[in-house]
């Protein structure tokens, strides 16, 4: 393969090869590998420009477009040597192209950088990942609108402070999520549509002097246009560091949701039970099942916004255009790209198959005074008190319920009216949970019907 004394891409210029450790810091083929069908789908379209432009002999270009093809199957069916000497993914693969059909493969790499060729081929991977992601959380969603429409008016505790504060539905409670990876997949599509402009034909910084046609390629690569500065095209890596602002918000609402469900899984509020599929045991302890997806998932968030702040710190301050540096963006972005695939559809399959434990739910519902808001607008409405005094009598209900071991609706009439003279018993009836998330109709509410038109909305939003 490669001339040790010197480098077949440049090595006119160099008397003697690489040093074992500079070929070690330099080389990324070992990652980089993973662009392998971008790179080649990018050096087709370029190729297949150069010949339409007459840059390049049109029977070459059909010639190189035909061997990429070969190195391609070469590389899909395992049997490509990849070597550490050529460095890159690009000069790899164009070292064997020049095997493959010979001296044409020289005429590829025309009115193009290596600069432009990885910007390229990273963008058409990221891209990728931008449409795995909107799938992934399209899936998602669709499993907790399943659990939303199944339970939407199912009474549970809803917490502030992690106390219990009002009762809400089980339904409500699946569509803030719900609401929360719907902006995740909006901003996954709002960033695909901002960076869906081709680098290719920017070259190493500055443009070509050869005839090339950008409209061409970037519609061969399914861009929306070419980048307009061929020195930014180059240089900028804000695309990936878009999918990993958007990764690590959508991370961060899995670690919320999955810290609720192993919370909810456990022995003291068994709100829910895993299905076994989702679940793992203990080597030691009989009875144990433990929410380890959720644990991971829960998890995840940190090596996401990891690989954000790593490549955020690897850009500052680097100068126009091209840097070595940014060899390091593509590390960070492949692990953040597998693992928040991978919390996505762990979460899916988790919500799919997740038993909602109805009855626990509504007796964790109407304990801890969760109704005490209920009763002191009660005490506003019907007895027209102002609001803070209302607040201050109920407080002082809660206090003796507190004191006799009992929950608000257990309290008589005569014990009520101890506190405040003026209370009838028509207040029993806003003491029920069932009643206080029936009455929380306002726009975007826990009550039932509000729940249920939200469902329908999304619903339609996801046809
Ligand atoms: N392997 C390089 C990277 O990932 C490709 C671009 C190299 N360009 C250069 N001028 N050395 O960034």
């Amino acid at each position: 393969m490669a001339d040790k004394t010197s480098n077949k891409m440049w090595g006119g210029r160099f008397a003697a090869g690489p040093d074992a450790i500079m070929e070690a810091i330099n080389a990324s083929i070992s990652f980089d590998k993973r662009m392998a069908a971008q790179d080649i789908a990018g050096s087709r379209a370029h190729a297949a420009m150069l010949g339409a432009q007459g840059v390049i002999e049109t029977s070459d270009a059909e010639t190189i477009r035909e061997g990429l093809l070969t190195v391609l199957s070469e590389i899909e069916g395992g049997t490509f040597e990849f070597s550490t000497a050529l460095e890159d993914i690009h000069m790899n693969v164009e070292a064997r192209l020049k095997e493959v059909i010979g001296e044409p493969a020289g005429r590829l790499h025309t009115g193009r950088s290596r600069n432009d060729q990885v910007a390229t081929d990273f963008k058409l991977w990221v891209r990728d990942q931008f449409d795995a992601a909107e799938g992934a959380l399209l899936a998602l969603i669709d499993a907790l609108l399943a659990q939303a429409e199944a339970g939407a008016d199912w009474v549970m505790p809803g917490f502030t402070h992690l106390q219990t504060a009002q009762p809400v539905t089980w339904g409500h409670h699946m569509m803030a999520y719900v609401e929360m990876f719907g902006r995740d997949l909006s901003r996954m599509r709002d960033a695909r549509a901002r960076m869906n402009e081709s680098p290719l034909g920017a070259a190493a910084l500055a443009g070509t002097s050869f005839p090339i046609d950008r409209d061409m390629t970037a519609q061969a690569l399914g861009f929306d246009r070419p980048s307009a500065n061929s020195l930014d095209a180059v240089s900028d890596r804000d695309f990936a560091l878009e999918f990993l602002g958007a990764a690590s918000i959508c991370a961060m609402h899995l670690s919320r949701f999955a810290e609720e469900l192993v919370i909810w899984s456990s022995a003291q509020f068994r709100f829910v039970t895993l299905s076994d599929r989702f679940s793992t045991g203990s080597s030691i302890m009989p009875q144990k099942k433990n929410p380890d997806a959720a644990e991971l998932i829960r998890a995840k968030i940190g090596r996401i916004f990891g690989a954000n702040v790593a490549l955020m710190m690897v850009m500052k301050g680097l100068p126009l255009a091209y840097s070595k540096d940014m060899q390091e963006d593509k590390e960070q972005v492949f692990d953040a790209a597998d693992n928040l695939m991978l919390a996505l559809a762990a979460m899916e399959g988790m919500v799919r198959d997740m038993n909602a434990n109805r009855s626990q739910l509504a007796a964790a519902a109407g304990s801890g005074f969760s109704t005490a808001t209920d009763l002191a607008d009660w005490l506003v409405r019907v007895l027209g008190l102002p609001f803070r005094d209302a607040h201050h009598i109920t407080g002082a209900l809660v206090a003796m319920a507190e004191a006799q071991g009992c929950d608000l609706p257990d309290l008589t009439l005569e014990q009520m009216q101890s506190v405040h003279a003026s209370i009838n018993d028509g207040v029993f009836t806003v003491l029920g949970v069932d009643n206080s998330v029936n009455s929380r109709t306002s726009y975007g509410g826990t009550a039932p019907a509000q729940v249920r038109i939200q469902i329908t909305r999304w619903k339609e939003h996801m046809k």
